[in-house]
């Protein structure tokens, strides 16, 4: 296929929690000249929607999620999309404690990730994406031009989540109880985090981020 009618470039980098995906997504679609779409970002925003419209997260359904799904949108930026919730910019909201909690459960509803996948989807239809998540490169873009499947062990990502929390390196204790936690966050989400078959994967835990970003980014320049 000629360059003039290759569909617009969507590179997926999925991966487990805490494993480097969205602040690496970002700096490879810098360099690319491209936005960077966090998918997360979106369950999280949909989270949020129905968090707003009360009641205990043991009585949502997902038909009480998707009516709230139309409050949800997100505007492209220079760089990225921002979160908006009934219009307004809600970036705090969405990384909150709250929302952390709840979005693994929004998560599992097969309508919503469908949903989900759809607003993905049509932001690649008009823009040059990068996207993260955990099944972008399966479910949303089997034809992506490059998937990346990014892996660290739990320790070291336990570790980046501490330091990136507190400025500070973690003692053992703390090392040991973020492991724990990621590592139950691991197997809620594992059902929808898997790497595509055709994914080049890419072990973080002796490599620094200008090294990951520099290897995506050459492979990214190869593929366009
Ligand atoms: O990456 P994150 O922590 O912002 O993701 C928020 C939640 O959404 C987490 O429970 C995993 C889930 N998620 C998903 O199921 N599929 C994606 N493509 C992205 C995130």
């Amino acid at each position: 296929m000629s360059s003039a009618n290759r569909p617009p470039l969507v590179v997926t980098i999925d991966g487990p929690a805490a494993s480097g995906k969205s602040s690496t997504s970002q700096m490879v679609a810098a360099q690319l000249g491209v936005r960077h779409v966090d998918s997360g970002m979106i369950y999280r925003l949909v989270t949020a929607a129905r968090l707003r419209a009360g009641g205990t997260s043991e009585s949502w359904t997902e038909q009480s999620v998707l009516e709230e799904a139309g409050r949800v949108s997100v505007a492209p930026g220079a760089t990225s999309f921002e979160p908006l919730l009934d219009g307004e910019p809600c970036e705090g909201e969405i990384r909150g404690e709250a929302v952390t909690r709840t979005v693994s459960l929004v998560a599992q509803m097969p309508r919503v990730r469908a949903w989900v996948n759809a607003l993905v989807r049509a932001t690649a239809s008009v823009h040059e994406i990068v996207v993260d998540g955990r099944d972008m490169g399966t479910a949303v873009f089997p034809d992506a031009r490059l998937k990346v499947w990014l892996v660290a062990t739990p320790e070291e990502r336990a570790r980046r989540r501490i330091v990136q929390r507190t400025g500070r390196q973690p003692t053992s204790a703390e090392l040991a109880e973020e492991t724990r936690a990621l590592e139950a966050r691991d197997a809620k989400d594992q059902p929808q985090t898997q790497p595509a078959t055709d994914a080049v994967w890419i072990d973080t835990t002796g490599i620094t981020q200008e090294e990951q970003v520099r290897q995506i980014v050459l492979l990214a320049r190869e593929r366009r």
